[in-house]
């Protein structure tokens, strides 16, 4: 069944955003075989699809992924999507976990000169460091809110006490963390707390860095080393339910699992990441996919337990 986007929004009532993650623009120092062009071409497929946030860091190509997105932005309306971006690894000091203020300070006013913009709409403290206070790190980011550079401040891979006291005097907007049908810990700890602060929760491998997508056999389980043998064929197994769900729906299995993220109350924005433009076109038309409730249902209890 299809229906249009907005009418989702509706039916779900508190239907996620989708966004892209765009580690694979530009993030040669992460990933191989990337080009400039297609990570281009990746953002302006985007744009053009109507999505609401672009995900990315400065660890991404070290600051090569904000750059290739500040060509890629130029000609669209800036207030029609969303930029988030990340930083703490300090490149004068090999890489290092820095949340020292100057350092978040310096790294903002960086940030929007690569992103040719004069905002930054989420900044996250990309990982926590051992010894800045917490909420002294969120207080210099709350200093760039005010002065409009930036519009929300966000932390990123902390763990429950660590946003506990970022967010001492309630400065904190968003945290973005791992989480996917494969990784759920967080349900249980961080949802309530982000729920009972108003904070909105944006997840990463969302798509369990491709393994979701259905694409994957018993000959790749060397590729995700995090699994046992065992486990991944479970976890092949359960995907393979989630196909028949999408043949359903005429859809492919990633449409599938982000259409019921979209349809997840304690999710803000998923960030699917793309290599290629037509990956990006692909996860865009989840957004006609409406999930019932019983497959909603059935996804989730298939995937309680790996
Ligand atoms: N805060 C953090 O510390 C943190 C950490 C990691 C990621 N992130 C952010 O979260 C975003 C999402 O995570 P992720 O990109 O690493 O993983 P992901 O979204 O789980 O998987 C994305 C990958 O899956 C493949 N893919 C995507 N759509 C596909 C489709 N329709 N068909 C087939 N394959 C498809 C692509 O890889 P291939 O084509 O190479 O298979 C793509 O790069 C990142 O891009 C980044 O912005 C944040």
């Amino acid at each position: 069944m299809l229906i249009d986007s907005e009418k989702v929004t509706s039916i779900n009532g508190k239907a996620a955003k989708l966004g892209i993650g765009t580690n694979k623009v530009g993030g040669y120092n992460l990933f191989q075989g990337l080009n400039d062009q297609d990570g281009y071409d990746v953002v302006r497929e985007a744009l053009d699809s109507g999505i609401e946030m672009i995900d990315t860091a400065y660890m991404y190509g070290l600051g090569h992924s904000e750059e290739i997105i500040g060509r890629a932005i130029k000609g669209y309306a800036r207030e029609n999507f969303k930029i988030a971006t990340k930083a703490a690894q300090d490149k004068n000091n090999d890489l290092a976990i820095n949340n020292k203020p100057a350092f978040l300070k310096q790294s903002v006013d960086e940030a929007l000169i690569r992103l040719q913009t004069d905002y930054i709409d989420i900044f996250y403290i990309h990982f926590p460091d051992e010894t800045t206070p917490k909420y002294e790190a969120v207080d210099a980011l709350n200093t760039l809110k005010k002065a409009g550079k930036i519009r929300a401040i966000g932390v990123s891979n902390f763990s429950l006490a660590q946003i506990k006291e970022a967010n001492k005097n309630g400065q904190v907007d968003y945290v973005e963390a791992h989480y996917n049908l494969l990784q759920r810990d967080l349900e249980q700890d961080i949802w309530p707390y982000l729920n009972e602060n108003n904070i909105k929760f944006v997840p990463y491998f969302p798509l369990a860095s491709g393994l979701l997508t259905g694409k994957y056999t018993i000959d790749d389980a060397s590729k995700f080393k995090q699994f046992t043998n065992d486990q991944f064929k479970v976890i092949l197994q359960k995907i393979e339910q989630i196909n028949k769900i999408a043949e359903k729906h005429h859809a492919t299995t990633a449409q599938i699992v982000l259409a019921w993220y979209i349809k997840n109350p304690n999710i803000d924005t998923v960030i699917p990441g793309a290599r290629i433009p037509s990956q990006v076109a692909s996860n865009v038309e989840t957004l006609k996919i409406v999930l019932s409730d019983e497959d909603y249902d059935r996804i989730d209890n298939l995937f309680k337990k790996i």
